[in-house]
């Protein structure tokens, strides 16, 4: 997958919708509904897209929806190409490479995670802060192309700060909005922050090597996300990122991790999570002054 390619791709892009897309969404396990539910312009397969991989996993659509939020030009990747379906990781984040050549600033990556603990419980979003690579790969491991960023990249903040605090802004109005309601007896707070850590799957973590990441300092584990948000910081493009916490994992609670629990919980968390990103999006959308 080189330059060239993201280019053809990138132009095949240009050629179905011609303004300057300004956000590029990538959603999770049981999160693709959002990409339904906004002002759709147009909606491509996979299949359709040159160089495209296609998803293969239950509960992932495999589309580029094109659209607006808040009148905000978006492109969403309505499912993800996870490393452990046996894509290479060059493949897992070409769509990012494509989104980095359109012009595109902004990302926002969400997933869904195991919360390592206890005071983050299941249906708690997580805000990530910091991640740790455990996939075994790097996304940027081979010849460098220049063009798409340095050999090098400095690591030192790849979740942008500013995009970090508007979130927590807008997940704390949220949340005040819904206990004055009364939709939440109490107030509960909905986005914690936190540090993920990536795996590369596909089976879930055994209880031991759930207390090494708590040990390591993640809050959160799962199997994706970070090459994504590798390859777009190293291309320097604002990175922001959201865990759905669907279960707890392996040996914090006692029972066993379903993915049905997974997309259950994505399903239950699904109308505050649109609520936030659709707030994010505008307040994104003033901040880069569009
Ligand atoms: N571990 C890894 N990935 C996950 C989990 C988990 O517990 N839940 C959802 N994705």
């Amino acid at each position: 997958m080189n330059y060239e390619m993201a280019q053809e791709t990138a132009s095949f892009i240009k050629s179905r919708f011609d303004e300057q897309l300004r956000i590029a969404l990538v959603l999770g396990s049981g999160l693709g509904g959002f990409a339904d539910r906004i002002q759709q312009v147009t909606k491509i397969p996979y299949e359709e897209i040159p160089h495209f991989a296609r998803s293969t996993v239950q509960g992932h659509a495999g589309f580029l929806v094109i659209g607006r939020v808040e009148n905000v030009p978006v492109i969403v990747q309505q499912g993800r190409f996870h490393y452990y379906e046996g894509y290479e990781i060059s493949q897992v984040v070409f769509p990012i490479r494509v989104f980095g050549l359109l012009g595109i600033k902004s990302l926002i990556l969400t997933n869904a995670a195991g919360s390592i603990r206890t005071s983050n419980r299941r249906g708690t979003l997580l805000l990530i802060r910091d991640h740790i690579n455990l996939m075994g790969v790097n996304p940027l491991r081979g010849v460098n192309d220049e063009r798409f960023g340095p050999r090098f990249p400095d690591m030192t903040e790849v979740y942008c700060r500013d995009y970090q605090n508007i979130a927590s802004e807008e997940a704390e109005k949220i949340a005040q909005e819904r206990f004055q309601k009364g939709i939440d007896k109490e107030f509960r707070r909905i986005l914690r922050r936190g540090v993920y850590c990536a795996l590369s799957g596909p089976t879930y973590e055994t209880p031991a090597e759930v207390r090494m990441l708590r040990l390591l300092g993640a809050d959160a584990v799962g199997m994706s996300t970070v090459p994504e948000a590798m390859v777009a910081h190293q291309m320097g493009m604002k990175v922001l990122a959201i865990s759905c916490l669907t279960n707890m994992a392996a040996g914090i609670d006692e029972g066993f991790i379903r993915h049905e629990e997974v997309m259950e919980t994505g399903a239950q968390v699904a109308e505050i999570f649109e609520q936030l990103l659709r707030r994010v999006i505008l307040r994104i959308k003033e901040f880069e002054n569009y």
